[in-house]
């Protein structure tokens, strides 16, 4: 399983601190949030990157979100000098600024400027070392099939798709025919994503998947899944604690790491035991109220 980049929520902190439980899991990898791949930015300074990814428990691919080709060239190169083994190029952020500007899911209009990009991903880390992350379509789910002559073209590592469009966010169905559909003519080993749970029985999602075509590639990316875990395991209050510390060691400041812990308390405040704790944190103003909130009981 790969670990899905949450911008804000799977940081690099976030991937220090919780990457040995994700690797008890299954999870061998993690797609960090994007990193903009735009001119005088340098990807190393990132703070996604920033300390270098060698020491994280899971492999790190940085993702790229952009869409000149030569700025995504120059920051592949870069962090390909830095030692990183893989990158991944984002086509699928829905948020309409994004869009707009042909960036993310945007790219998903332009055949052309995909294309570019995908051709300078490729060149810049080399046959089956870029990949791809990706929607349906914008609008309407059967655009990726109308757009898999132009991946197929590429020697893609792989191409994870989220098998939402664009338009529906992150809210809807999941449609997996189109994502079968399109999988099936795929040249690249295909990634599914979307509501994969971790607790997958005979009715969960990865049984209705077709199974992979090569061994050894992953089957799935899950992101919100996982979060919620960490939030269900009898130890989460410790393992808050630990990563509030461990985000404070690292010079974040209070505020930042107040918004950073309310981000993923978020995402615990539909489980019994964080429901009551959540409706008095989500009120803190200051990281010492927060965790008065959330330790007074623990
Ligand atoms: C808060 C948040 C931030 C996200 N940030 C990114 C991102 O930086 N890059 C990306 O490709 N996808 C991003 N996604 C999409 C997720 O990687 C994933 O595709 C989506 O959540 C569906 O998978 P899941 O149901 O397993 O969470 C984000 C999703 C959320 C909810």
């Amino acid at each position: 399983m790969i670990l899905a980049p949450l911008r804000g929520v799977t940081v690099r902190r976030f991937r220090l601190t919780f990457g040995g439980i994700a690797r008890e899991c299954g999870f061998t990898e993690a797609v960090t949030p994007f990193i903009p791949a735009m001119r005088g930015l340098d990807p190393l300074k990132d703070a996604e990157l920033a300390g270098g990814g060698a020491k994280e428990p899971l492999e790190t691919v940085p993702q790229f979100i952009g869409k000149d080709p030569s700025e995504l060239r120059r920051c592949a190169a870069r962090v390909r000098e830095a030692g990183y083994a893989h990158a991944d190029l984002n086509c699928g952020c829905p948020f309409p600024m994004v869009v707009k500007k042909g960036r993310g899911g945007g790219l998903l209009r332009s055949p052309d400027a995909l294309a570019k990009m995908l051709e300078a991903g490729c060149e810049a880390f080399g046959p089956g070392a870029f990949s791809v992350k990706t929607r349906l379509g914008v609008e309407s789910p059967r655009e990726l099939l109308r757009l898999m002559p132009v991946f197929n073209a590429f020697p893609l590592r792989r191409l994870v798709v989220h098998a939402r469009t664009v338009k529906q966010m992150y809210s809807g169905e999941c449609d997996l025919d189109a994502f079968r559909e399109a999988a099936a003519v795929a040249k690249m080993p295909v990634v599914y994503n979307g509501d994969v749970d971790l607790a997958v029985g005979p009715g969960g999602i990865a049984a209705r998947l077709p199974s992979s075509r090569a061994e050894g590639w992953p089957l799935v990316m899950c992101g919100r899944a996982f979060v919620r875990f960490l939030g269900a395991r009898s130890d989460s209050p410790g393992l808050l604690d630990g990563y509030i510390r461990d985000s404070l060691s690292e010079g974040a400041s209070p505020g930042a790491v107040l918004g950073r812990m309310k981000e993923l308390l978020s995402y615990w405040a539909a489980l019994p035991a964080w429901a009551e704790v959540w409706s008095k944190a989500k009120k803190a103003r200051s990281l010492d109220s927060f965790c008065e909130a959330v330790f007074a009981k623990a």
